[in-house]
């Protein structure tokens, strides 16, 4: 009986696809964390024949507002190009290189954080590091938007060569706002080589 028991809870699992493993899988796609960390690239390629649809993108910024930031401000803001019109235009204000890479990207976001506020208090920097801490911030909010996007099978390119002056008046940021980063979603036409990294004990000390 308890063997007939245990047959059936095992069919019952298979038949709705869950598993004692899932729990350490990213929820959407089956992918192990490590997977996503190990196979997001910078992509510099993108499979123009595939869209993206814009529950799919607020998705991937509903993850951004899991990551942290300082006193729970939340500085980071996104502005989202999904017209072929703005698409065109942002690709004009990121340099030639980047422009060539990202073609076929459905996807341009450009990255900002209020200025004076992460890091600050009653409007004064709290230390040496000042409006700093609202770029560390967007950097986490950013790095929330990368993986989530690869867990979902996406891929990006972070691009900190971008006019700026540009991007502000294209988009209408507001002049209290830090532009940061364009970043690309969209799919991998091919597959990235791999980058060199340092070895681990050059960039860390243990005490
Ligand atoms: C702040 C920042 C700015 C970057 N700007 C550019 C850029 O303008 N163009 C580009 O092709 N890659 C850019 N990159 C991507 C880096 O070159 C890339 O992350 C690095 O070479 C490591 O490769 P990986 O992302 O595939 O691990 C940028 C990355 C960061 C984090």
């Amino acid at each position: 009986m308890k063997r007939i028991l245990l047959l059936a809870a095992t069919a019952a699992l298979m038949l709705t696809g869950c598993s004692s493993e899932t729990s350490n899988t990213a929820a959407a796609d089956g992918v192990s964390f490590d997977e996503v960390l190990s196979t997001r690239r910078s992509i510099r390629s993108y499979d123009a024949s595939k869209t993206i649809s814009e529950s799919e993108v607020r998705e991937i910024l509903l993850a951004t507002q899991d990551a942290p930031s300082w006193a729970n401000d939340q500085p980071s803001k996104y502005y989202v190009a999904m017209s072929p019109e703005k698409i065109a235009a942002i690709q004009e204000l990121i340099g030639e290189g980047n422009k060539k890479n990202v073609q076929g990207a459905p996807v341009l976001i450009v990255s900002t954080y209020e200025k004076s506020k992460s890091g600050f208090f009653g409007g004064n920097a709290i230390n040496e590091v000042g409006d700093g801490w609202g770029a560390y911030d967007n950097g986490l909010s950013n790095a929330y938007f990368i993986l989530k996007a690869r867990a979902m099978g996406f891929d990006t390119l972070i691009m900190g060569m971008r006019d700026s002056d540009g991007l502000r008046s294209l988009l209408g940021i507001p002049s209290d706002e830090a532009i940061m980063a364009v970043i690309s979603l969209g799919y991998r036409a091919g597959e990235p080589r791999m980058p060199v990294h340092r070895d681990l004990d050059e960039i860390v000390k243990f005490y």
